[in-house]
């Protein structure tokens, strides 16, 4: 049966410029999308109409990266950079996930947020804890929601609280990829070595072995801190850069891998990105929080990588992905400021919005758009007052400015509308 949602349609087909159709119909069916149209095609004439009228409809948040358990952290500890931020504040609150009480308490208000502010999609580190990470993804297979999830590898370089041996980091990995199998079907294992410095060799080979075996995706952080790109080349001195440390234990499937920050990349590490079909995640909001830098976007984007936008939460204090869209562009406005890059083209709205949803929402396959064979993962977005007369793309601009999540009226996965998680 086709399902025809009424309203202010607007979307980001390729970055250059929205495609908006005023008091339009996306027709869905099998909870994908047929076609947009301005009118109600003849051949679909008795389809179900869903009457948003006066409400945009935009495609939903993907959010290639953020940390679950440090939704309760966020806004702390900014007067530091990452690594002391780390020690002082992140691994005391991971920590304490030890716990699945506080893992049940605190993911549930995670995932509620998330729900709110209309990241249908996401990229999340867990802990290392396997039930704590367990109850993570059942609580998003309960809520609709669709996340890829990874419990974290760590076995060095870590407090003591909050730190593995190598074997119960892989025996761990592996355990947790088998019963979420069955447990929680729609929501995907991702592996997640929380970065170089805390992963032994010994570690990184085992996890590449996985990632072959169960031919999974992967995610980590790569080139965020100068002080960290120069630990991890302390490290690993035989290897020349820091992408290339993934990739020599197999950390670096093609088009698989999500990697964040990217913000000090060399031109071999570009290269290496572009040939492996990496999503960057663009965290510009932490990069400015915890004072990592500013990605040089413009380039990375000429160059032919695929740049997403990501909250980073709680190094980034906001999850909403409206916040985040602005960071993006304003960080790309500051960057023409630094010398050398007076001419870098800042962002514009359309591809911000883009990278936002249907850059992220590639990772997940044919999400992020109203194209025809696209996922029907959208957002109903109320029509607040204005004093101007308003075009589609002017609303959507001041919704991504300066609305929130109370002007969500609703969320579709794949067809299927979302209420609010835990409510029975
Ligand atoms: N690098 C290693 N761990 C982390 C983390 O938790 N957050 C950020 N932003 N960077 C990291
Ligand atoms: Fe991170």
């Amino acid at each position: 049966m086709v399902i025809a949602y009424k309203g202010d349609v607007i979307y980001t087909p390729t970055p250059d410029r929205f495609e908006a159709v005023e008091d339009g119909y996306v027709l869905v069916e099998g909870g994908k999308v047929v076609c947009v149209a301005g009118s109600l095609p003849r051949e679909y004439a008795d389809a179900e109409v869903i009457d948003r009228s006066g409400h945009l409809i935009i495609p939903g948040f993907n959010d290639l990266h953020i940390h679950a358990p440090q939704y309760p952290l966020a806004g702390l500890g900014f007067d530091y950079e990452l690594l002391p931020w780390l020690e002082k504040y992140t691994f005391r609150t991971e920590a304490k996930y030890a716990d699945p009480d506080v893992a049940d308490h605190w993911y549930r208000l995670f995932v509620t947020r998330l729900w709110q502010v209309g990241t249908l999609r996401f990229s999340a580190f867990a802990t290392l804890h396997n039930e704590s990470t367990l109850r993570l993804m059942q609580q998003c297979q309960e809520s609709g929601l669709r996340p890829v999830i990874g419990k974290v590898n760590m076995d060095r370089n870590s407090p003591s609280d909050l730190v593995e041996t190598t074997e119960e980091s892989l025996r761990g990995t592996q355990e947790l990829i088998e019963r979420s199998k069955t447990l929680t079907p729609d929501i995907g294992f991702i592996v997640t070595p929380r970065f170089v410095p805390s992963t032994t060799v010994e570690l990184m080979e085992g996890l590449g072995e996985l990632v072959r075996r169960y031919r999974l995706p992967v995610q980590s952080h790569l080139d965020e801190n100068r002080n960290e790109v120069e630990w991890v080349r302390q490290l690993h001195p035989d290897i020349p850069t820091y992408a290339q440390v993934y990739e020599r234990y197999g950390l670096m499937p093609e088009n698989r891998t999500i990697m964040a920050h990217c913000i000090w990349l060399t031109e071999r590490e570009k290269a290496l990105l572009k040939d492996r079909g990496v999503w960057l995640a663009h965290c510009a909001q932490s990069n400015l929080d915890l004072t990592s830098g500013i990605m040089p976007v413009r380039r990375n984007l000429d160059y032919g990588l695929t740049v997403s936008i990501a909250s980073d939460v709680a190094g980034g204090h906001e999850p909403s992905m409206n916040h985040n869209i602005v960071m993006a562009i304003e960080a790309s406005k500051a960057k023409t400021f630094e010398p050398g890059f007076e001419h870098d083209k800042p962002l514009t709205l359309p591809e911000a919005f883009h990278m936002a949803t249907k850059a992220g929402g590639s990772f997940f396959g044919k999400v992020g758009s109203f194209e025809p064979g696209y996922e029907f993962d959208a957002l109903v977005v109320r029509e607040s007052e204005s004093l101007l007369d308003l075009s589609v793309e002017e609303r959507l601009e001041r919704f991504i400015y300066v609305g929130d999540d109370r002007d969500i009226a609703e969320r579709y996965v794949a067809g299927r509308l979302v209420d609010k998680p835990f409510q029975r």
